[in-house]
C-alpha cells in the first residue's frame, strides 16, 4: 500500500502533468485517482466525483466495464506484445475487420494516440496526392480554431491558438478555412443566449479557399461535426455535406477526425454519420480514431482509408512503395482486445445506444440550455453527449484571464463531487453513454450553484486577481 502523504510529495517532485501550470497544481492539490467504477471517479482520500469530462472525453460505458476489463485480462495472460511490422497477431486482425465494417472503409492502420491518427492521416494523403495527382498537391487545409492532437504534423493541420501557437515556427503551414464559431460569428449572424441567424458566410468563404487552393490543395481536414478543444463549438448543419460535395469535386482528399467525436459522442455513432451516408459519393477518404476506440481503457487510434488511397503504396519490396511508418506497439494485442471489446459492446446494446441514449441527450441539453438564464452564461452549445458552457463578464465580454473564470467554477464543482476540466473561459461537459437522467440534474445543479457563487464576488469586484 501506498503512503498518501508521500504519494503527494512525490506527485509534486516529479511528475511532470501534461497542460498543467506546476504551480498552480501545487496550490489547488487536484483529486488523486485510485479507482473507478461506472460514471464514478474515487480519490486518495475515499471521495467521489461524477467522471462529467469522461475522463478527458474518451469513457463511453463508465469504468471498470467488466467485459472490457475481462478482455484486456484473458489477452494479457495469453501474449503481452509483439510486433505487426511484417507480421501479426489475431487481436490486430480481428479489430481491423469489425473496424472496416463499422465505418465503410476498407484499409485500417493501427496507432496508439489519436495525433498519431493524425500523423498517419497527414503522411498517407501526402504520399497519395504526390504520387496519384501531381507533385504540387501536398497542401492540407483545415478550420480555424481546429484541434488534432500535439505532435508537430496535428499541430501543423491545427488552428494557431493557445496551444499551438509557441511552436509555430516549428510547424507546416497549413490553409486555414473560416472559423464556425457561431457565439462569436465573423459576420455578425450571432445573437444574445443562443439565437443565430447563419447564412453560411463560414461556408462560402471555406468553399471559396478550397476553391481558390485546389492546385495545391491534398487534404482538408475535419473535426467530425464539432470542434472540441477549440471550445466545444458545433460546426453549422450541412457542412460537412457541403465539404465532402466540394472536396470530391475537385479530386480532394477529406480527412474526418473522429478522434473525440466518435463511438456515440453526438449521438450517432461518428459525427459524420448525421450528414455523409455510406455511399462512395459521400464516404470521407479517411477517418481518424481514437480515444473511445478502446472504451477509453487504453491508447488505441486507428486511420481508416480508401482503397484507392492504399493501392498508391503497393508495389515490389525492392521498389520501396510501402508505408514508411510505425511504432513500436502498432498493434498491440491487448489494445487490440480492449477496443474489440468495446466494438461488441456497441454491437450487443444496439437498442440502448439507438432508443435509450437519444432522450438522454435531448434532456442533457434541454437542462444545459437553463444556464441561459445565468448572466455569466454567454453560450451553451454542444451535440450529443458534448457540450460548452462559454462563462462570459456579460454579453459576449471574457472575464480578463488573471479571474479564472473557469477553474473557479470547475474548483467548486469539484467540491461538489463533480470532475470537470474546463477548456479556458468553457466549461466541458463530456459525458458517457452510461449517464442517467438524475446524474445529468445533480451535474447542472452543481454547475448553476457553481457560476453563481464563484463569479457574484469577482464581478462585485470583490476578487483580487492576485
Ligand atoms: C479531435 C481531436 N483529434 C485529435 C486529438 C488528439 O488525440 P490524443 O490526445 O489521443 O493524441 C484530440 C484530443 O483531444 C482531439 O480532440
Amino acid at each position: 500500500m501506498w503512503d498518501r502523504k508521500k504519494l503527494r510529495e512525490w506527485d509534486l517532485k516529479h511528475f511532470w502533468h501534461p497542460y498543467t501550470q506546476m504551480r498552480w497544481y501545487a496550490k489547488v492539490k487536484p483529486p488523486v485517482f485510485v479507482r473507478a467504477k461506472g460514471n464514478y471517479l474515487y480519490d486518495i482520500d475515499g471521495k467521489r466525483y461524477l467522471d462529467a469530462v469522461s475522463s478527458i472525453w474518451c469513457n463511453i460505458w463508465g469504468h471498470s466495464n467488466p467485459k472490457i476489463v475481462k478482455g484486456i485480462i484473458d489477452e494479457i495472460n495469453k501474449i503481452q506484445h509483439t510486433t505487426t511490422l511484417g507480421a501479426s497477431n489475431p487481436n490486430a486482425i480481428l479489430l481491423s475487420k469489425k473496424l472496416s465494417k463499422l465505418v465503410g472503409l476498407p484499409r485500417i492502420f493501427l496507432s496508439e494516440d489519436g495525433a498519431e491518427a493524425i500523423e498517419v492521416a497527414i503522411k498517407m494523403s501526402f504520399c497519395y496526392s504526390k504520387r496519384a495527382k501531381n507533385m504540387k498537391k501536398v497542401r492540407f487545409a483545415s478550420v480555424k480554431y481546429a484541434y488534432h492532437g500535439d505532435t508537430i504534423g496535428a499541430m501543423s493541420v491545427s488552428g494557431r491558438t493557445l496551444f499551438t501557437q509557441e511552436y509555430s515556427e516549428l510547424c507546416f503551414q497549413a490553409i486555414q478555412l473560416p472559423a464556425v464559431y457561431c457565439f462569436r460569428c465573423k459576420f455578425n449572424r450571432s445573437k444574445e443566449k443562443g439565437e443565430t441567424k447563419c447564412s453560411y458566410e463560414c461556408l462560402e468563404g471555406a468553399i471559396r479557399i478550397i476553391r481558390k487552393n485546389r492546385d495545391i490543395l491534398g487534404a482538408v481536414f475535419l473535426e467530425g461535426g464539432i470542434q472540441g478543444a477549440g471550445g466545444m463549438i458545433p460546426y453549422p448543419p450541412g457542412y460537412i455535406k457541403a465539404i465532402r460535395d466540394e472536396t470530391k469535386n475537385l479530386g480532394i482528399l477529406l480527412v474526418i477526425d473522429e478522434v473525440a467525436t466518435g463511438f456515440g459522442k453526438t449521438g450517432k455513432m461518428f459525427g459524420h454519420n448525421w450528414e455523409l451516408g455510406r455511399s462512395h459519393k459521400d464516404k470521407p477518404d479517411i477517418v481518424c480514431l481514437g480515444k473511445g476506440l478502446s472504451g477509453g481503457y487504453l491508447p488505441v487510434a486507428a486511420t481508416l482509408a480508401q482503397e484507392e488511397i492504399y493501392k498508391v503504396f503497393l508495389g515490389e519490396l525492392w521498389e520501396f512503395k510501402h508505408f514508411f511508418h510505425g511504432h513500436t506497439f502498432t498493434g498491440n494485442p491487448i489494445l487490440a482486445a480492449s477496443a474489440i471489446e468495446n466494438i461488441e459492446l456497441f454491437e450487443k446494446n444496439r437498442f440502448l445506444f439507438q432508443r435509450k441514449l437519444q432522450p438522454i441527450i435531448e434532456h442533457l441539453g434541454n437542462k444545459l440550455k437553463t444556464l441561459f438564464d445565468i448572466d455569466f452564461v454567454g453560450d451553451v452549445r454542444g451535440r450529443g453527449l458534448m457540450w460548452g458552457i462559454e462563462i462570459v463578464r456579460q454579453g459576449k465580454e471574457s472575464f480578463p484571464p488573471q479571474v479564472l473564470a473557469g477553474w473557479r467554477i470547475a474548483l467548486s464543482m469539484w467540491k461538489k463531487g463533480i470532475f470537470i476540466r474546463p477548456l479556458g473561459d468553457v466549461l466541458v461537459v463530456n459525458l458517457p453513454l452510461t449517464i442517467k437522467k438524475n446524474e445529468i440534474d445533480f451535474l447542472v445543479e452543481a454547475m448553476r450553484e457553481s457560476i453563481v457563487n464563484s463569479l457574484r464576488p469577482v464581478s462585485r469586484g470583490t476578487f483580487s486577481y492576485k
